[in-house]
């Protein structure tokens, strides 16, 4: 029998959220359905909120969670009712020319639930990221199901179904961050924190965090950052150089997704050094530079898709790490809140005054 359950639906550009009632089809071949135990508020559902990822409104927002799988359809074998996952948007196919070449990180063709989740006027629903888990109860496919140990707190490793995979993994797989490099991170929030922390674990040993509000900067340095820099305060490429030595870190990392948080981190960058793009720009904005400052200055420019991360390598390996007390994931939880605050969470992260609002059902 289809579900009725509680959700939160973005309907229109810029609007504000309301929570709904949505209808959740029972699981067919390949899907589960997941009772959703907390879903974290990453700013990407605010990109999706405010029409900059695309048009296809009405979105049921929310994909950085953790749950109960509480049915499979026809053919699951991967997971199975009462198993404690954490929900992923890289269900690998196994068969596209990213898998076929071993590089399943960046797999070109994702899978997802087939059957809609819909208003109660029979509107289909766009999941964000194909997931969306502000909702009591989600239906996926199977595949975006990671199976991690179920006694780890579901708050906190809810978060690397989304931007903390995203950070870490800008760092240590998109970024190759090696023992002794210097690193520097612009724009110190959920994602560029993790990027921090996964600088930390791969034994970078000068990590500057770079933002605009000083109680970032507080955050960072307790995450792991060695130094930091205050991005209104003056020259970031300058502040960057003086703290490597004069020549730049070995890689920078946007966690902004900006034209000028771009170039920064092009130009902060040593010679040849790295720098990995992993905020996310919105289609409008435009990058003009001398094209022989690319040939010149070497290297390499890259993006980070989900910090080119394998949920069923990378999310248990993490998830150990922070049961070690080897990464601080409850860091990143600065409140817990109910379905219905996800607009004041909105907010709160526009006005910086959190890491992660995580929704507890
Ligand atoms: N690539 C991916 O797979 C992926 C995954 C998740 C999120 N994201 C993206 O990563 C970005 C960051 O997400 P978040 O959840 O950490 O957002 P957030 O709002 O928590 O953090 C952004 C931070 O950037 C700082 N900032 C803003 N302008 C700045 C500037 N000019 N210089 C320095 N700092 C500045 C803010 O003060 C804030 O601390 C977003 O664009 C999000 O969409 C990407
Ligand atoms: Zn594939
Ligand atoms: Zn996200």
């Amino acid at each position: 029998m289809p579900q009725q359950v509680r959700g939160v639906v973005a309907r229109a550009k810029g609007q504000p959220v309301s929570v709904e009632t949505i209808t959740v089809p029972d699981p067919g071949p390949g899907e589960a359905v997941v009772k959703v135990l907390t879903c974290g508020v990453c700013h990407t559902d605010l990109h999706y909120r405010e029409g900059g990822i695309n048009d296809e409104f009405p979105f049921l927002l929310g994909h950085e969670a953790s749950g109960i799988v509480e049915s499979v359809g026809d053919g699951v074998t991967d997971v199975a009712p009462g198993d404690f996952v954490v929900l992923n948007w890289r269900a690998v196919c196994g068969t596209c020319r990213a898998c076929l070449k071993g590089k399943p990180w960046y797999c070109f063709s994702t899978h997802n639930a087939k059957q809609p989740m819909t208003l109660q006027d029979g509107t289909a629903l766009s999941p964000a990221l194909g997931i969306g888990a502000f909702i009591e109860k989600t239906l996926v496919h199977s595949g975006q199901c990671t199976k991690v140990d179920p006694a780890a707190s579901p708050a906190a490793v809810g978060l690397l179904g989304c931007g903390v995979m995203a950070g870490i993994g800008a760092a240590v797989n998109t970024g190759a961050v090696g023992r002794g490099d210097s690193v520097a991170v612009i724009g110190c929030g959920g994602v560029g924190d993790a990027a921090i922390a996964g600088a930390r674990l791969a034994g970078a040993t000068t990590i500057i965090g770079v933002d605009v509000d000083d109680r970032k900067l507080e955050w960072a340095k307790g995450i792991g950052a060695t130094h930091t820099v205050n991005a209104g305060a003056g020259d970031v490429v300058a502040a960057i150089q003086e703290l490597t030595g004069g020549f730049g870190a070995d890689v920078v990392i946007d966690a902004v997704g900006r034209p000028e948080t771009w170039k920064q981190a092009f130009y902060a960058r040593d010679l040849a050094g790295t720098v990995v793009l992993v905020g996310v720009p919105t289609p409008d904005l435009r990058l003009e530079m001398p094209l022989i400052d690319f040939f010149s200055r070497g290297g390499s420019l890259k993006s980070s898709w989900y910090g080119d991360c394998l949920p069923s390598r990378d999310f248990p390996y993490l998830v150990d790490l922070y049961q070690q007390g080897r990464l601080d994931l409850d860091a990143f939880v600065t409140e817990k809140i109910a379905l219905d605050e996800v607009e004041v969470a909105f907010t709160r992260m526009h006005h910086g005054d959190v890491l992660r609002s995580v929704v507890v059902l």
